[in-house]
């Protein structure tokens, strides 16, 4: 199994709570190197990628997969929770708001009909999103409950 992060230091701590043999911590560009898998998964990752990095993402995990592999992704929808979509957070010429942009985490909603088209034009199929509301709990005021899984297929 690989586990991808961007981050080194997410990966070590990762790597101490979890360390596994069978387990592969990598940083994306290492991923590359790797063989195809049937199933890739991200959780409470893409809501903090641009376009561009979100675009670069998508174009890694699916020269990962098999052919008629499945993807799972989480993803936030705008609106709930104060959401805002990449495009409201670029409008925001206040100075937090570009500070944020630039210097903090980001955290980027998209609409279910605007991710299924970048995953479709990423090359998967057979493409479903639904709400999670009601289907898991996590301990403690998660928002992720709030929020979606799409399941596709790699074409
Ligand atoms: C909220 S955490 C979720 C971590 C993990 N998926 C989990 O569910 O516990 C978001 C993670 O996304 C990682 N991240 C941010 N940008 C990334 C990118 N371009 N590629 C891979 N990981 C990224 C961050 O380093 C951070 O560890």
């Amino acid at each position: 199994m690989d586990a991808v992060d961007v981050s080194a230091g997410v990966l070590a701590c990762a790597k101490v709570l979890n360390g596994r043999p069978n387990i592969t911590y990598l940083k994306p560009d290492e991923l590359k190197r790797r063989p195809q898998v049937d199933l890739a998964y991200s959780y409470a990752v893409f809501q903090h990628l641009s376009h561009e990095s979100l675009t670069r993402a998508l174009r890694l995990i699916a020269g990962q997969i098999r052919p008629d592999g499945v993807f799972l992704l989480h993803f936030a929808v705008p609106g709930q929770q104060g959401w805002r979509t990449e495009a409201e957070w670029r409008e925001d010429r206040s100075l937090a708001g570009r500070m944020k942009l630039r210097y903090g985490l980001n955290c980027f909603g998209r609409t279910v009909a605007e991710m299924e088209e970048l995953i479709f034009r990423g090359g998967f199929t057979d493409i479903t999103t639904r709400p999670l509301d009601g289907t898991i709990t996590v301990p403690g005021d998660d928002d992720i409950v709030h929020q979606h899984l799409l399941t596709a297929r790699r074409r």
